[in-house]
């Protein structure tokens, strides 16, 4: 019920921005949309829309009540859509069964990407890639000795099981049918099989979409392997990283790739991934290089270029990436996915965020944009600069971007355009003496001409148009350029305009019927222009300026506020205009919107002052400073009974397999690999019993080999409870065992594995069925039975938190995260720890949070070391495993905590399972909470 009430609202949100150029949307219903396309673009009940569209991952933000949040964020940068992968595993804890309660809840996901007016591209696998364990599939996939990805009917009737739970969900969003906004479905993800098997596979989930109710175009991101024939999508669509994923020399650069050359007849030109950031590895440069390989100016640069190239939908890989929380990792990277995106894992907004905003803006603003053709270049009088132009064939509107014709090249270059526009031929643009289009190193310019400036004639702009908005009877255009470049804007009009240059220095000239008017980009001036179809008000900005400028439509039109940290949403309620926001430490704002409104922010009554500009300021409420509690009052406990001879693991699985679903061959038998018993995540332990008495001589040591994944795999062996030692990285090695270490009777070797995630299966090839913890066990000197195997791994899900949130240390076992048990069992403990030996220890405090209301702030968990630390440390915070950390090894040492995770306004608890693998000096570093931003925000309770 609730749902299709909302649906009618909401279908407000989602019509596309109106631009001052082009109609407004038609009257708003709930009836059914359709969703089209042809050679140009995508159509919404035929109206042309730019997907202008940033992924974005559920499972890294186990916060439902953060996502509304994630997407407002999106949408007032101008985007209108999401890509969001749903990954099996995570809804998946047994075969059999699916959860979508919770941090799973799916419908309030897409609930939440169609109240903020997001259009989702929803990409349900099965299989998603994705660095995330086994690349989507569930952990109890590792035991089915299936061909992934294909056609074989084991694989497909588990396939198919999830499909039917993802998709009955999908289906009730679509908006076609359902009440909500997905409007394209991708088929599998980056799968390149073109054989008959791949086709047939192929097939085989587009009619299971198809049967269960999907009726949104079905996409994909196979580049050309499914343009025709059996499981053929009907878009095709394009991943694309030209950078690839090495974030160590940011300032290298690949150049830009010409994506017109992959377009297809009758479909548009969509890049379905393109670089919006990069994973690192765990030893990585972090997550600050990434951010700077792809930049605001890799934004710049790429994003236009593929516009030039006639892309009219576009999806970044990245938008915001999260955590991948929980043992939810590949083995290759560490616990933040925060890919250096444009909205952070602390989900703070980067200057990579803004570029897309300039870009989104514009966009969404210049309808005849979404129907062009390759057009000729103008001629520039600098050989180091090209133009990439585009036409649209209806309104004649000129699209020139203007760049290095090496996109990598990072000299400032000067030039002039030859333009030829509707009103004539110009020679040289900019015309003004001693003036120039400037072009800075890895930039580039989208200059337009012959475009309808809402109703008055723009002939061309050497500034870049961000947006132009009908408000309030006149026309409110925002131009910019960097600080201190020439712009020269032309307009040609009947007779003779009214100009006024209500701020800044403004050059103006009258000459056959056109109006030019030459400045340099510098803080924002204002020229009022009347006498043409309406009053046109331009804002003339440098490009620093335009961060503080945010657009929201509405069903009465669009709002331009100046001002904020951020524009969260705007509507009318009769004579107000109510206003939802975040604002940082600068309390003034100027809101463009309908005469005689009043205004509310965050639901109170703002005082206005009327300007010239028939705008009003306003004075916003900044934030509160905040200090965050020092972490003290620590305890400790020790975590390792497991390595003592006593131990009972009469209650362990005995290891007694002799055959196995894994691609690893076993080294030895029993069958070791932890997956096997069904111990899929984090820690798992093996207790090896062996006799040593007169009638049986011991082994004199084992030779063991473990597999954890990737670099930062570690195993550690003690005998009776004596430290043996312990392997990174190279996983195998022979342990001897010192006689003084023996004991009459039973004795125990105890070995301490990590799971530190499942592989992906790219390749199709079962990677995922890697095997992980010990893979061989050989006694030394003994026969290879005198030794007799117990394992134990992470015990049945939490299911609250899922299958990836508990590994299987004993503290684990206990959940002492949840409930640490009797106080008197934990000793007190101050940071930096310094334990002598090897092994594991908990760590445990409490802290009181009373963050102001009515503020957002983004709180984090940040380990300091001593130099020289080696240890791994696994990080709850109030039961939710959030972060793993390796000492010496990195580069993660910040690790954000959602609100909602974390409670702002009461008691957490933080744990902290430390497993040190050697014996030198160390344990535990500093522990502290960090401020990643505070800002005022309305109120998550609010209406
Ligand atoms: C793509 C893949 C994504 C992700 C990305 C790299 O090839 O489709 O799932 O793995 O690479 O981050």
């Amino acid at each position: 019920m609730k749902r299709r009430a909302l649906a009618s609202l909401i279908a407000v949100s989602l019509l596309p921005a109106s631009g001052a150029g082009h109609a407004a949307p038609a009257a708003v219903s709930a009836r059914p949309h359709r969703v089209t396309f042809d050679d140009y673009s995508f159509m919404i009940d035929g109206k042309r829309v730019y997907l202008w569209s940033g992924e974005v991952h559920p499972y890294r933000l186990p916060s439902p009540e953060l996502w509304p949040d994630i997407f407002q964020k999106m949408k007032a940068a101008g985007f209108n859509t999401a890509s969001i992968y749903f990954s099996w595993g995570y809804h998946s804890p047994r075969e059999g069964e699916y959860d979508f309660t919770g941090v799973r809840d799916l419908d309030k996901l897409l609930d939440d990407a169609r109240d903020a007016g997001i259009y989702v591209i929803a990409r349900p696998g099965p299989y998603i890639n994705a660095e995330v364990d086994s690349g989507g599939f569930p952990l109890w996939l590792t035991n089915k000795p299936v061909k992934n990805r294909s056609p074989d009917p084991a694989y497909l009737r588990l396939a198919d099981e999830w499909m039917t739970q993802i998709d009955r969900i999908l289906a009730r969003h679509q908006i076609t049918d359902g009440g909500g906004s997905v409007i394209a479905y991708q088929i599998e993800n980056e799968y390149y099989k073109g054989t008959d098997d791949g086709r047939a596979y192929m097939q085989h989930l587009e009619d299971k979409a198809r049967a269960d109710g999907i009726t949104v175009p079905l996409v994909g991101n196979h580049d050309a392997t499914f343009v025709s024939g059996t499981g053929a999508v009907q878009v095709s669509g394009w991943d694309y990283y030209p950078q690839g994923f090495d974030c160590s020399h940011p300032e290298k650069w690949k150049p830009a790739p010409n994506m017109a050359s992959h377009k297809f007849a009758g479909e548009p030109l969509f890049t379905a991934e393109f670089q919006g950031g990069a994973f690192d590895p765990w030893g990585g440069p972090g997550y600050d290089k990434c951010a700077d390989l792809i930049n605001d100016r890799f934004a710049n640069v790429f994003y236009k270029e593929n516009i030039a190239r006639g892309a009219t939908a576009q999806n970044f890989y990245m938008l915001f990436g999260g955590t991948s929380w929980g043992w939810q990792a590949i083995p290759q990277n560490y616990t933040s996915y925060d890919y250096g995106a444009a909205i952070t894992e602390a989900r703070q907004l980067g200057p990579k965020y803004y570029e897309d905003k300039r870009i989104g803006y514009f966009l969404h603003s210049t309808a005849p944009l979404l129907k062009t053709k390759a057009s000729a270049a103008a001629r520039l009088d600098n050989p180091e600069l090209v133009d990439i132009a585009r036409t649209n064939p209806d309104t004649g509107t000129q699209f020139h971007l203007i760049r290095h014709g090496d996109t990598t090249a990072t000299s400032v270059e000067q030039t002039h355009l030859a333009l030829d526009t509707m009103e004539g031929h110009f020679d040289r643009v900019p015309q003004a003496p001693g003036t120039a289009i400037t072009v800075d190193g890895r930039e580039s310019r989208m200059l337009l001409a012959d475009y309808d400036l809402g109703g008055s004639r723009l002939v061309y702009s050497t500034s870049e148009l961000m947006t132009d908005a009908a408000i309030g009877g006149r026309e409110v255009a925002v131009l910019y350029g960097r600080p201190g470049t020439d712009g020269e804007t032309t307009l040609t009009f009947a007779s003779r305009p009214r100009v006024s240059v209500l701020s800044g220095k403004v050059a103006q000239q009258w000459k056959n019927g056109q109006l030019t008017l030459d400045y340099k980009h510098d803080g924002i001036a204002r020229v009022l222009i009347e006498g043409g179809a309406k009053p046109l008000l331009l804002l003339l900005a440098d490009t620093p300026a335009t961060r503080r400028i945010w657009r929201q439509d509405t069903p009465q039109g669009p709002v331009l506020m100046l001002g904020g940290h951020l524009l969260r949403t705007a509507r009318y309620d009769g004579n107000t205009l109510a206003l939802t926001g975040d604002n940082a430490d600068n309390p003034a704002a100027e809101i463009f919107a309908a005469s005689g409104t009043s205004i509310t922010w965050n639901s109170a009554t703002l005082p206005t002052v009327a300007t010239p500009s028939h705008s009003v300021t306003v004075t916003l409420p900044i934030a509160r400073a905040i200090t965050l509690p020092a972490l003290d009052h620590w305890q400790t406990h020790t975590g390792a009974p497991e390595i003592e001879r006593g131990f009972d693991d009469a209650g362990w699985t005995i290891a007694d397999k002799t055959t196995t679903a894994s691609i690893t061959e076993p080294g030895s038998l029993p069958v070791l690999f932890a997956d096997d018993y069904g111990f899929h995540t984090g820690n798992t332990w093996y207790r090896g019993h062996f006799t040593a008495d007169a009638h049986q001589a011991a082994p004199t040591g084992i030779y063991l080999k473990a597999r954890s994944g990737g670099p930062a795999g570690a195993f550690s062996v003690w005998l009776n409870g004596h430290f043996l030692g312990s392997l990174t990285g190279n996983e195998e090695r022979s342990f001897g065992f010192p006689a003084q270490y023996l004991a009459e009777g039973d004795n125990v070797v105890s070995v301490l594995t990590v799971d530190m995630g499942h592989e992906e299966d790219y390749n199709s090839t079962g990677e995922n069925r890697t095997a992980r913890g010990l893979i061989e066990a050989k006694p030394i000197d003994a026969p290879a039975n005198a030794v007799t195997w117990r394992i134990q791994g992470a015990t049945a899900p939490d299911a609250l938190r899922g299958p990836y949130n508990f590994g299987g240390l004993y503290g684990e076992r206990q959940r002492w995260p949840l409930d640490p048990g009797k106080a008197g069992a934990w000793q007190p403990a101050t940071l930096p720890a310094s334990d002598p030996g090897a092994g594991v220890t908990w760590y445990r405090t409490d802290v009181t949070l009373d963050l102001p209301r009515g503020q957002d702030t983004s709180v984090g968990i940040d380990i300091t070391d001593p130099p020289g630390r080696h240890y791994r440390a696994t990080i709850f915070v109030n039961g939710w495993q959030m972060g793993n950390y390796i000492a010496g090894m990195g580069p993660q040492h910040r690790f954000p905590i959602p609100t909602g995770v974390l409670d702002p306004k009461g008691h957490n608890s933080i744990v902290v399972a430390v497993w040190k693998p050697d014996a030198s000096a160390g344990g535990l570093g500093t522990v502290s909470l960090v401020d990643f931003g505070s800002v005022t925000t309305p109120s998550r309770s609010a209406p």
